[in-house]
Parts: structure tokens; C-alpha cells; sequence
């Protein structure tokens, strides 16, 4: 195999290699961006040598078990353990996804583990979703009503109208899809990436809201919604299987329908 190196470039240096303990049967090599704010000029990649009998099958289990038992300072996310949080995306050998639900053996040979791309870093593999959030709030992603609540039962859907937000509720704001989209890495401040409007089109696309016009004059903008230039890196890294680039493709269609 060969020798993993670093561009001549980098500001990243290679760090601590933890070998394997004796006897090990199964081995695979992790290696990890680590970088700390409070003791770190540059990162460094470290190399830990896990023993596959000693973990469970994840890579989140990899990683545990390097936090656990050969380097507690090993700082990242994790909570449910079942790809329903959004908790633990990193990319894992060049690909954004969740490390709980992707399996060690789906990886041929080591395993590279960075924070998700062109995000802060507040430590190791734990990026800053602040600016992420902030988008996702200005989307106002709630119900809007002007109608008065029925007094006795909810606000009922039909069972297409229910089945038209498949492909959309699932989305569990992992930001995979964002921090893949170059669009995204170009213009964070503006555009606001696939993450986002698909969750704006969600509510668009919701029966019982009433401010769809409100907003699709909020999306209306050349840097918000128009920076989506058709690449699908989104779909492509949506770990639950969603299509970003097909929701931001409907909220186009319904602004070119309503200047009919
Ligand atoms: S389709 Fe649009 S949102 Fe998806 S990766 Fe491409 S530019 Fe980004
Ligand atoms: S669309 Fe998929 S990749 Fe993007 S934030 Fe939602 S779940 Fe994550
Ligand atoms: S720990 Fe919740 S999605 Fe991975």
C-alpha cells in the first residue's frame, strides 16, 4: 500500500502514531485530524492502530474506542448511535457522512477522518455549526397560519398532501449535504446551501402552512437560492438518502410559475 503523505503545502503536520497492542489479529490504521485551539499552532494527522476484535463494527465505534481506551483528549459528536441525530458527520476517506451508521468494512484499507470541509473548527473533529444553524433559522422552519385553528381536531392533511413532504422531514441537519455543495464553500455568507432550502421547501411544500408567497419572496435572491449550480455533490453525500438539488429545483420552478 502506499505510504500516506501529506501535499507538500500543508500546514498539517503528522503527529502521534499509536500502534497496535500485542497481539492483534485484525488490525486497520485511523487516522484523524486533530488540532486543538489551546495548545496547537498548525493540526496534525495522528495514527491509531485499532485492533477490529476489540470495537464494534462503525467507524463512530472506532472512534469511541480510541477515546475510551488510547486517547481520551479525542474530541467529536456523537448521541443516538443510529443516524438519527445528525450528531457525528465528519468525512470519512474524502466522503461527508455519519460515522454511526457507516461500517468499518465499507472501507478498503485505512480510514482518513477530517471535520466536515470548509467549516470552523472549534476542535478536532468537531466543526462550528453556528453560521449553519443560523441559516436554517432564517428560513423560519415552522408552521405559518393567518386561518384560525380549528377548535376541535388539528389542522388535518390528506394522505398525498402528508405523502408530498417524504424526501423532505427526514432531513436531520447533519450539514453532509452543505459542506460538500462548492457553491457553498464559495459563498457561506450568501448562498444559503442545500441543507437549508431544502428545509425551506419543506415547509413550502407543506398543505397546512399559509405563507408560501412570504416565502418564496425571501428566497427570491441571485445569492440565497440562485448560487445552486446543478452539481448534486449534495445528493450525492445525503447520508439519508434526500435530494437537496430536487427540492431547490421545485422552489425555481414555483418562482418561474408564479411570474407566469
Ligand atoms: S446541486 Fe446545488 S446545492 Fe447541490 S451541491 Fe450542487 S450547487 Fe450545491
Ligand atoms: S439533506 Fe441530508 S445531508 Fe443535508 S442536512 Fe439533511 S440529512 Fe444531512
Ligand atoms: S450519532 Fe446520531 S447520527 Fe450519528
Amino acid at each position: 500500500m502506499a505510504q500516506f503523505t501529506l501535499p507538500a503545502n500543508s500546514k498539517i503536520e503528522m503527529g502521534k502514531t499509536f500502534p497496535a497492542p500485542e497481539g492483534a489479529q485484525r488490525t486497520r490504521k485511523f487516522r484523524i485530524y486533530r488540532w486543538d485551539p489551546d495548545t496547537d499552532d498548525n493540526p496534525r494527522i495522528d495514527t491509531f492502530e485499532i485492533d477490529l476484535d476489540r470495537t464494534g463494527p462503525m467507524v463512530l465505534d472506532a472512534i469511541i474506542h480510541i477515546k475510551n481506551e488510547i486517547d481520551p483528549t479525542l474530541t467529536f459528536r456523537r448521541s443516538c448511535r443510529e443516524g438519527i441525530c445528525g450528531s457525528c458527520s465528519m468525512n470519512v476517506n474524502g466522503r461527508n457522512t455519519l460515522a454511526c451508521i457507516s461500517s468499518i468494512d465499507d472501507y478498503k484499507g485505512d480510514v482518513n477522518i477530517y471535520p466536515l470541509p470548509h467549516m470552523e473548527v472549534h476542535k478536532d473533529l468537531v466543526p462550528d455549526m453556528t453560521h449553519f444553524y443560523a441559516q436554517h433559522a432564517s428560513v423560519e422552519p415552522w408552521i405559518k397560519t393567518q386561518s384560525p385553528t380549528p377548535p376541535d381536531r388539528e389542522r388535518l392533511q390528506s394522505k398525498e398532501e402528508r405523502e408530498a413532504l417524504d424526501g423532505l422531514y427526514e432531513c436531520i441537519l447533519c450539514a453532509c449535504c452543505s459542506t460538500s455543495c462548492p457553491s457553498y464553500w464559495w459563498n457561506p455568507e450568501k448562498y444559503l446551501g442545500p441543507a437549508t432550502l431544502l428545509n425551506a421547501y419543506r415547509w413550502i411544500a407543506d398543505s397546512r402552512d399559509e405563507a408560501t408567497g412570504e416565502r418564496l419572496d425571501a428566497l427570491n435572491d441571485p445569492f440565497k437560492l440562485y448560487r445552486c449550480h446543478t452539481i448534486m455533490n449534495c445528493a450525492d453525500s445525503c447520508p439519508k438518502g434526500l435530494n437537496p438539488a430536487k427540492a431547490i429545483g421545485e422552489v425555481k420552478k414555483l418562482l418561474v410559475e408564479r411570474r407566469g
